[in-house]
């Protein structure tokens, strides 16, 4: 029976939370495998993130909340696909905590539920892939229950503070590449400033790395402010210097309105019709466009799967190492250990002005912004 414990193996949980990214397949069985193998541990993957450890968990069936993993799962199919074959959850299904205003109420009025499936399952220890804020709810039920968690950070966003670089960061990146050299070619045909919208939440990171890559005419992110007249004398420019009346313009969700101004709440336009519309109105045809989740379901590319398989392995070396409240990150350029302390609750990790992308988009006439003078 799950429930029951054979033997004194120790027996671990893994699960996905928060949004998918490409890569996460890659993190389960590396996790999973490598804990089994060379511990001698038992796994188990819980599906739909915490969702599976609230309400009464399901054993059988397709619809199962656990998957118990033994050294003959086969995960090599799963490892090249997107999304995450244990399933995520931005909320929870269950109404029960509907009234919860914050996450540190939430975690309080989890902990009684969280605490008797985790005794229920007999599970000694738990990693889990997420963002800060799963990182930050696991660590503190995992605290109260006093067994270890271990976090691999994941997000297209690669905002996650602590770690160079988070899982499914380079895949995204090369879809939106992809779809920005599909695009470039409409704009071309049709003599079109085509304005592209791409995720990364507060954050520019994809937009400037997808930007460089495809040889943008203009990348806005939410950490350079921006001037309408910038862009428009920008693309202008164009047909001097290049002879060419067309252009593509990649603008991360984030990135506001002109001069560091927020997009109004409740907006019912996205920031690349925002600039598309400012375009149109300066003379130039313009359109906007917007990526959407082909950016986030795609493929693991080559990188991402190393990345999960390497954080995927760090983080049952530290939890064997006795560690708990660490994330698995990478620091210059190798996997290691990161205190969450220094990850949760701390403000997401954002362009950093004075990198090589940012330097190199300017240094190729790429135009990113400017200093708005008050
Ligand atoms: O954090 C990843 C991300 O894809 C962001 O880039 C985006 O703002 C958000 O998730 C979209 O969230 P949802 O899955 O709720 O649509």
């Amino acid at each position: 029976m799950l429930r029951k414990k054979s033997n004194k193996k120790k027996r671990i949980a893994i699960l996905t939370g928060g949004g998918d990214c490409p890569g996460l397949n890659m993190a389960i069985k590396a996790v999973s495998q490598y804990a089994m193998n060379k511990y001698g541990w038992e796994v188990m993957g819980v599906k739909n993130a915490l969702n599976g450890l609230l309400d009464e968990i399901k054993f059988d069936g397709d619809d199962a909340d656990i998957i118990p993993f033994t050294p003959s799962f086969s995960f090599s199919e799963y490892v090249r696909q997107g999304g995450t074959f244990l399933g995520s959850f931005r909320k929870l299904k269950t109404k029960k905590f509907k009234d919860v205003k914050s996450d540190e109420e939430l975690v309080e009025v989890m902990f009684p539920f969280f605490k008797k499936h985790i005794k229920e399952l007999n599970i000694d220890g738990m990693i889990a892939t997420g963002g800060d804020g799963t990182m930050f709810m696991l660590n503190f039920l995992c605290e109260k229950v006093k067994i270890p968690f271990v976090g691999i950070p994941k997000t297209i966003d690669n905002d996650t503070p602590g770690t160079e670089i988070s899982i499914g960061f380079s895949s995204s990146v090369d879809a939106c590449v992809n779809a920005l050299d599909s695009i470039f070619w409409t704009a071309k045909g049709h003599r079109r400033a085509i304005v592209t919208q791409v995720m990364g939440r507060n954050t520019g990171h994809l937009a400037m790395h997808s930007g460089v890559a495809s040889c943008a005419d203009v990348i806005l992110t939410p950490e350079i402010p921006y001037t309408l007249s910038g862009v428009i004398k920008k693309v202008k420019s164009l047909k001097t210097l290049e002879k060419r009346d067309y252009a593509v313009i990649v603008v991360a969700e984030g990135a506001g309105l002109e001069k560091g101004k927020p997009l109004p709440k409740n907006a019912d336009y996205t920031v690349a019709e925002y600039i598309a519309k400012a375009l149109d109105k300066a003379g130039i045809e313009a359109r906007a466009d917007n990526l959407g989740y082909i950016q986030r379901g795609g493929l693991p590319n080559g990188y991402d799967r190393m990345l999960a398989a390497e954080l995927g392995v760090l983080a049952v070396d530290l939890m064997a190492e006795g560690h708990t409240a660490v994330m698995a990150g990478m620091k210059d350029g190798k996997p290691a250990k990161v205190l969450l302390k220094n990850v949760c609750k701390k403000e997401t990790r954002g362009l950093n002005l004075s990198s090589p992308i940012v330097k190199t988009a300017k240094n190729l006439g790429i135009y990113i912004g400017e200093k708005i003078k008050k």
